[in-house]
């Protein structure tokens, strides 16, 4: 492929190269080894319509690690803000020759409009409630470090999976390597079409916990609720927050994953997301490797050489 845009169109023998690649940089990633030559005068810009922490950073430093040049544009600074659409902003950018646009954007399918009007290789870094693709990406390597697979394990997707890129992104991963996948939270947040993406659905917490190998807790997004009923924060803490007593339901060496930002004490308690089996944080170190493998797959791609990656 010449851009990332989902997971959706990823064969499970391209996934498993993106994974086996991120292996092979994540000593660089963790600098401990010296950054690389691979992309040198190889440009990477970051278009974010969104605020980020993580996948903006992570994308900075994987261009940084594989020494190419790394321009990030927030739409708060840009001409954006003056009413420049989509596409112009991106044909500016185009004139001045980026190899890879990183984009996030509050439209589902942003990227594939992109994709279809731009020279340059499109990286889809979170579009809408669609997809977030190396979300799912840097979980799945994560899973496959601890647990050593990711065939034949039960992962429990938790919370406000309705509104959650990150859920479809990893539920369509999951399911392609071999995983079983629950989804949970309360019924107005779930997605009626659940079933379609091979997920067990249930509208409690307990029942998808049981025995679980994997339990990923999701934010309420706030921002992506209006018109949505919810019950309090109080409520639903009490009812889907992750605390240690529900956290005893799943397998005894099951791990828990977050993909940021956190609401502590809402749907998950501070002592889980700080506790032993969280793996939050190596997720987030698992973003910069990640990434320099999607980087570095589109970047190779573009120059004619035949890989199985993204
Ligand atoms: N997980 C994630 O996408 O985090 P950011 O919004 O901080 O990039």
């Amino acid at each position: 492929h010449r851009h990332l845009l989902g997971i959706e169109a990823l064969e499970r023998t391209e996934i498993l190269s993106i994974l086996d690649a991120a292996e092979s940089f994540f000593d660089v990633s963790r600098r401990s080894v010296r950054k690389v030559p691979t992309l040198r005068g190889k440009t990477v810009i970051n278009l974010f319509y969104e605020p980020s922490t993580r996948t903006r950073t992570s994308f900075e430093l994987a261009g940084k690690r594989l020494s190419a040049d790394v321009i990030n544009i927030s739409v708060s600074t840009s001409s954006a803000v003056k009413g420049e659409t989509l596409l112009d902003t991106v044909k500016n950018l185009e004139a001045m020759c980026p190899d890879v646009l990183v984009l996030r954007h509050q439209a589902s399918g942003a990227p594939h409009y992109v994709a279809s009007r731009t020279k340059a290789a499109v990286v889809n870094a979170g579009d809408g409630t669609h997809e977030h693709p190396t979300q799912a990406l840097l979980d799945a390597f994560t899973i496959r470090r601890r647990k050593g697979r990711l065939e034949g394990l039960v992962v429990a997707i938790c919370g406000d999976v309705l509104h959650s890129r990150v859920a479809r992104s990893n539920a369509l991963l999951l399911r392609k390597m071999g995983a079983t996948v629950r989804f949970a939270g309360p019924r107005t947040l779930l997605p009626p079409a659940a079933e379609s993406l091979g997920a067990e659905v249930h509208d409690r917490l307990e029942p998808a916990l049981e025995g679980a190998d994997v339990v990923m807790m999701l934010r309420v997004q706030r921002e992506r609720l209006a018109g949505t009923f919810l019950p309090s924060t109080r409520e639903y803490s009490r009812k889907f927050g992750l605390n240690e007593a529900r956290l005893a339901l799943a397998a005894p060496d099951a791990i828990v994953m977050h993909p940021g930002p956190m609401n502590r004490g809402v749907e998950i308690d501070p002592l889980v997301a700080d506790g032993s089996r969280s793996v939050i944080l190596d997720q987030v170190e698992a973003g910069v490797a990640v990434r320099m493998a999607v980087l570095w797959m589109l970047a190779t791609e573009a120059e004619g050489e035949p890989t199985a990656g993204a």
